[in-house]
């Protein structure tokens, strides 16, 4: 299940509930698939990758809620019944029932299900708050075993860890009881998860980790790093993606997915909702997933304004009356235009001008750690739109590229040349993209030049 295309999970979810409803004389409910380019589940299982909406299951009951859920939705994550809270009120005492009830409304409608989360320092009941060491470390390692168990086969995903770094320019893990079990605690918990469900992708999902200049977004740049470096079984990364005035979308947001995942993970953003739900915001936050070969797919974080935790802030694709908003609009067209970088192009490559007067420039900035770095390169049109360009870097001695991302190359030492991949070589009057790679060694003082045409 892990390697399999979100469009083949969702497939095969379907198919292993048809049965399963089947075996537990359940009423199957058939519903007809809608067709690709009208909604927003329909549109991304095109792209391979799904759709999603945070779940209560309280609204469940509600028609106008489910009329939506299941008309534009192909993937559901319950927005606090499988929290800690929610599934072990009292120690070795497992509730699930609001869960499956979340579980079995998606897939006996074919859609697939990501499980959040195992292990938070929030929403934690009472009996597990006052708890600490030896003990606490058992009674999370157990939660994790009993919760991933009960839900095996049927969740595609987890957040095994939610939100264990800290805000701020420390770049520190978060102080909690949790982690005051030792700092192998995250660890822990995702060979625990592994050991219980072998089949669901193991994600780390946190929030203020979408800036790729951000000390926490470097923090658990660094934590994945080591995990995959050592075994650690991580699979995928979520980027909640909460966005308003105080932490609003960065321009940076496609360097910042594309860099986890040349780690080789893949990356989902988990409960997108945005202040003020702008569309053009909305449309660059799908299209930079689409742009990301290894991001799987968006959840919003729940279906209309009055769902929403920040409802004040009518940061979600419906009204509250379920009314289509113009975000909805902009999602929708970005699912059905975008182009994924596997994707042949769909119109033919245009002929090359000469180089405009502009040319372009490069400039580079540098993330580096003992013994290595990640390097983003951003390339700048001049006063004409470009549609091809060459950047050449020389590398210091010692230093070798491990991996690289939206761009070719040519050379790991030495002199190296970068050009651009299909969707990335027009770039408009000044405007910008960028390619990134990650090196053995020291950066030192990089001076890239860049050719156009
Ligand atoms: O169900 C009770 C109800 O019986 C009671 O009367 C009422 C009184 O306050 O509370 C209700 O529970 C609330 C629950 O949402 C259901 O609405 C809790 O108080 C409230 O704390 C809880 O808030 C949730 C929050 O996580 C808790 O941390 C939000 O719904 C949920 O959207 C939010 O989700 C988190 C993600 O898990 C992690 N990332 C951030 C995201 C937003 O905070």
């Amino acid at each position: 299940m892990r390697n399999a295309t979100w469009k083949a999970a969702s497939r095969a979810a379907l198919a292993l509930t048809g049965a399963g409803a089947l075996a537990a004389g359940m009423a199957m409910v058939l519903v007809a698939p809608a067709a690709a380019g009208t909604t927003l589940g329909a549109s991304a299982a095109e792209k391979g990758r799904y759709f999603g909406a945070a779940v209560a299951a309280y609204k469940l009951s509600d028609s106008a809620y489910t009329t939506i859920l299941n008309r534009e939705f192909n993937s559901v994550t319950p927005e606090n019944e499988m929290k800690i809270d929610a599934t072990e009120p009292q120690q070795g005492q497992f509730s699930y029932g609001q869960a499956d009830q979340i579980v079995n409304h998606a897939r006996s409608r074919g859609m697939s299900v990501r499980g959040h989360t195992l292990a938070w320092h929030s929403q934690q009941p009472g009996w597990m708050q006052n708890m600490s060491g030896s003990a606490l470390r058992q009674a999370m390692l157990n939660h994790v075993t009993q919760v991933a168990t009960h839900f095996r086969g049927q969740v595609v995903a987890w957040d095994v860890v939610n939100e264990a770094f800290a805000d701020g320019s420390s770049g520190a893990r978060r102080d909690s009881n949790l982690q005051r079990t030792g700092n192998d605690w995250i660890e822990a918990a995702f060979r625990a998860a592994r050991a219980a469900d072998s089949g669901a992708k193991l994600c780390y999902n946190d929030y203020n980790t979408d800036n790729w200049s951000h000390a926490k977004t470097q923090a658990v740049y660094a934590m994945v790093r080591d995990f995959k470096q050592r075994g650690v079984p991580i699979d995928c990364v979520g980027f909640q993606s909460h966005f308003n005035s105080g932490s609003p979308y960065p321009s940076n947001y496609r360097t910042t997915l594309s860099s986890f995942a040349a780690l080789g993970v893949d990356v989902q953003i988990t409960e997108l909702d945005i202040e003020g739900a702008s569309a053009a915001t909305y449309r660059s936050v799908v299209e930079d997933c689409l742009a990301v070969a290894r991001c799987n797919g968006v959840t919003v974080w729940g279906i209309r304004d009055s769902d929403s935790w920040r409802a004040s802030q009518t940061p979600l694709l419906f009204t509250s009356g379920g009314a289509k908003k113009p975000a909805y609009d902009a999602v929708l067209a970005a699912l059905n235009n975008g182009t994924t970088p596997t994707d042949p192009p769909t119109t033919p490559p245009p002929t090359t001008p000469p180089p405009g007067p502009g040319g372009c420039t490069a400039a580079v900035a540098v993330n580096q750690w003992t013994g290595g770095f990640v390097a983003t390169v951003k390339v700048t049109a001049g006063s004409s739109a470009i549609t091809s360009w060459t950047v050449t870097l020389t590398l210091p001695l010692g230093s070798t590229v491990t991996n690289a991302w939206n761009a070719n190359r040519s050379g790991d030492t030495g002199t190296t040349n970068w050009t651009n991949v299909a969707y990335n070589g027009r770039v408009g009057a000044g405007q910008s993209t960028e390619f990134g790679f990650q090196a053995n060694g020291t950066a030192g003082g990089l001076t890239p030049t860049c050719a156009a045409g």
